[in-house]
């Protein structure tokens, strides 16, 4: 098995972790939840779609944030059982980088026990009341081909297209098409034009909505 690699990160000013690797920060440097309600949640039209056993999956799972906002969404939303998340990380931060960086978000860091202690273990499954998460390590051109799951909507997050081009090639996106449920959705934050093709080319309707902040557009994609 090849060693895991690690993030490399710096903190910016805001408390905001910033990748050296891809510099890119994880999340907006404005407000990362509202940013997370507005793409991937809204995105994905959730919480309307939620139904017991709804599965998201997501391309880069980074501190968790986007994981903890679906999660708060589901249990406002007075859901029975767990919401089922499988989250993709090719090189994952510290149990202690996630703490730090989720604690600039009380709502989130409130719920965030579960999944730093897990990441604290090594742990690759969290399963208690509320949520059946799943954390696949490695590249996800290498692990998603192989995942045998199917998600009822996508958090597609990698960092800037430009420069995690990895993240959003054609090829990915065809996998992403392939490991969705029928009627599924994705979301994400970018509007790159070379993003919006390959999910097309996957068979998604693709459809350009308003993005966040001084975001102009994002990308809502759905398999009719
Ligand atoms: C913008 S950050 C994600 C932020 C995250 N969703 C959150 O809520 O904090 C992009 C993530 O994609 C991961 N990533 C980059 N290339 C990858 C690859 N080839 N396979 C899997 N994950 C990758 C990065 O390590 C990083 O965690």
């Amino acid at each position: 098995m090849p060693e895991r690699q690690h993030a490399e990160i710096e903190w910016n000013e805001g408390g905001v972790p910033v990748s050296t690797r891809f510099a890119d920060p994880y999340f907006s440097l404005a407000d990362g939840l509202a940013e997370t309600r507005h793409v991937f949640l809204a995105g994905n039209d959730l919480p309307a779609r939620f139904v017991p056993g709804f599965h998201i999956a997501e391309l880069g799972i980074g501190t968790g944030l986007n994981l903890l906002a679906a999660l708060i969404a589901w249990r406002e939303a007075g859901m029975e059982g767990p919401l089922r998340y499988t989250g993709f990380e090719a090189y994952p931060m510290t149990a202690h980088e996630i703490d730090r960086a989720l604690s600039a978000f009380p709502e989130a860091h409130a719920m965030a026990g579960p999944l730093i202690a897990a990441w604290h273990a090594g742990a690759t499954r969290i399963e208690n009341d509320m949520l059946h998460a799943t954390l696949v390590f490695g590249d996800a051109r290498e692990t998603l081909p192989t995942w045998p799951g199917r998600a009822d909507a996508w958090f597609l997050d990698g960092f800037a297209p430009a420069r995690n081009p990895e993240l959003w090639s054609p090829e990915l996106m065809a996998q992403v098409a392939a490991h969705t449920a029928p009627g599924g959705t994705a979301a994400t934050y970018t509007a790159a034009g070379f993003v919006r093709r390959g999910l097309a080319r996957a068979g998604f309707n693709v459809e350009r909505r308003p993005g966040f902040g001084r975001k102009r557009h994002m990308t809502v994609a759905n398999r009719a």
